[in-house]
């Protein structure tokens, strides 16, 4: 099939790859002229594991095109998918406009039956504010040209993405055109090869809803086991133990059961507030989803608190390491990352940080931790040690799992860890004269 995809953000980028690598004909439109420039040499603006070669092999493969002019593509095309943003507006709900703004110029330059697709995270009932556009710029057109507006959320995660685009769960589409529906399913049916179809065709509306409340409730598991975490430190109880207790139960499962420094990145945080909007606009109030984020922003200074009650309010002299900026490992995305507040509150009292993060330095650097003082940037892990009263683990990144613990002693200026992602086994580190400060588990 040909292939339009508008916006080569994180889901555009990938969409856009994984179709063409499964030999349909795709051009990415960005309106960023670097961006796109880039790009056509095979250069991505952000990390994700293997994305960058498979850019350049469909670039190569003469399967994916990139070009800073929409209009210039739709005469040609079976299906645009709108990936552009929706950052969240002042009150909380989904900016739309840059939605908006991709269906008016769809309207204004379609020439031939196309199929739109919503593949952003947009609230209910975008799908029909994006016919009600396209709609009427046909009709200024004079123009009656048939067009239809399916929902098709992306659940790929960061750092997976390739792998959950390539084997989804589930491909969800909001269609109520049969056409429409089977031209999807001959889309998505090389995704499902090697395994049974796995496309849920629905009603656009359940379809866009049904993004939000997946988000929601991954964070709302998140938010519970941290509630859990932090009852059971006060009780004397290891929400380690308590985790696989539960998980194990085949109604409750493993994952997503995991506490820490509460979540963050592009996705939950702004879902979660978008959703609520959503039910407060229908006349709702949604008291599970505040409770949901109180908990999270409370649970990102957990971490800094256990450090303020072991060294006092006073932190001028202290030095901490801190391993991980990210908000999560596999990726260098530092939105909503629980290091940004942990590490400005330690400062605030007078703290100094060596940081190391195998990806996120550059983010940090240049954008989240730019105006916080006293913050500098280690080559390596160990050398963000050196020195440091205390070493502090804040993303679960592969490389910190099994560390030299030997040099590590050696290293800080006392064996001192607090872990915000319970990474060790404490008895060990206790065992090694690590004073070991963990989440969910009094010491
Ligand atoms: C999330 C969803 O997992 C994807 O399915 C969805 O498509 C995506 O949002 C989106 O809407 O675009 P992502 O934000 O990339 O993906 O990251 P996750 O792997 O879901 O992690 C989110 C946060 O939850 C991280 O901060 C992570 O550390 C935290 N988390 C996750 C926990 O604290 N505990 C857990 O057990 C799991």
């Amino acid at each position: 099939m040909r292939l339009t995809i508008v916006g080569t953000g994180y889901v555009g980028l990938v969409t856009g790859t994984c179709f063409a690598e499964m030999g349909n004909h795709v051009t990415c439109v960005d309106i960023d002229e670097q961006k796109i420039e880039n790009l056509k040499n095979g250069i991505i603006p952000i990390y994700e594991p293997g994305l960058e070669a498979m850019v350049q092999r469909n670039v190569a493969n003469n399967t994916l095109y990139f070009d800073t002019q929409l209009k210039d593509c739709l005469h040609d095309t079976d299906m645009a998918f709108i990936a552009v943003g929706t950052p969240m507006g002042e009150d909380g709900s989904a900016d739309l406009q840059y939605v908006i703004g991709v269906a008016s110029e769809i309207g204004k330059h379609m020439t031939s039956p196309l199929i739109i697709v919503d593949k952003s995270t947009v609230p209910v009932g975008t799908a029909d504010k994006v016919k009600a556009t396209i709609s009427h710029e046909l009709k200024q057109r004079g123009e009656e040209i048939e067009f239809h507006v399916v929902s098709n959320p992306e659940f790929l995660k960061e750092g997976d993405a390739i792998g959950d685009f390539m084997k989804p769960d589930r491909v969800v589409v909001g269609t109520e055109d049969k056409e429409t529906a089977e031209k999807m399913r001959r889309l998505y049916a090389p995704f499902f090869r090697s395994s049974m179809d796995r496309m849920l065709v629905m009603d656009v509306r359940s379809a866009e809803m049904t993004k939000y409340v997946a988000n929601a409730m991954l964070a709302t598991k998140i938010s519970f086991m941290n509630e859990v975490a932090n009852i059971c430190e006060l009780v004397g109880a290891d929400v380690n133990k308590v985790r696989i207790g539960i998980g194990s139960d085949s109604r409750i499962g493993y994952s997503f059961i995991y506490p820490g420094s509460g979540y963050g990145g592009s996705c939950f945080p702004k879902d979660v507030k978008a959703l609520k909007k959503t039910a407060e606009q229908a006349g709702y109030h949604a008291q599970l989803l505040d409770a949901v984020e109180e908990v999270n922003d409370r649970q990102k200074y957990v971490i800094a608190n256990k450090v303020i009650d072991h060294f006092g309010e006073n932190l001028s002299g202290k030095t901490f390491a801190v391993w991980g900026l990210s908000f999560k490992p596999g990726t260098d995305d530092m939105r909503e990352a629980p290091s940004i507040y942990i590490i400005k509150k330690l400062t605030s009292l007078g703290a100094k940080i060596q940081a190391y993060d195998p990806k996120a330095v550059h983010e940090a650097q240049t954008f989240y931790l730019k105006d916080v003082d006293g913050v500098t940037y280690s080559d390596t892990r160990y050398a963000a040690l050196k020195n440091a009263d205390a070493m502090l683990l804040l993303t679960e990144w592969k490389e910190f799992r099994s560390p030299d613990f030997l040099e590590m002693k050696n290293s800080l200026k006392a064996p001192i860890i607090f872990d915000g992602r319970n990474q060790f086994d404490s008895d060990r580190l206790q065992a090694l004269g690590f004073t070991y400060y963990q989440i969910g588990k009094k010491r």
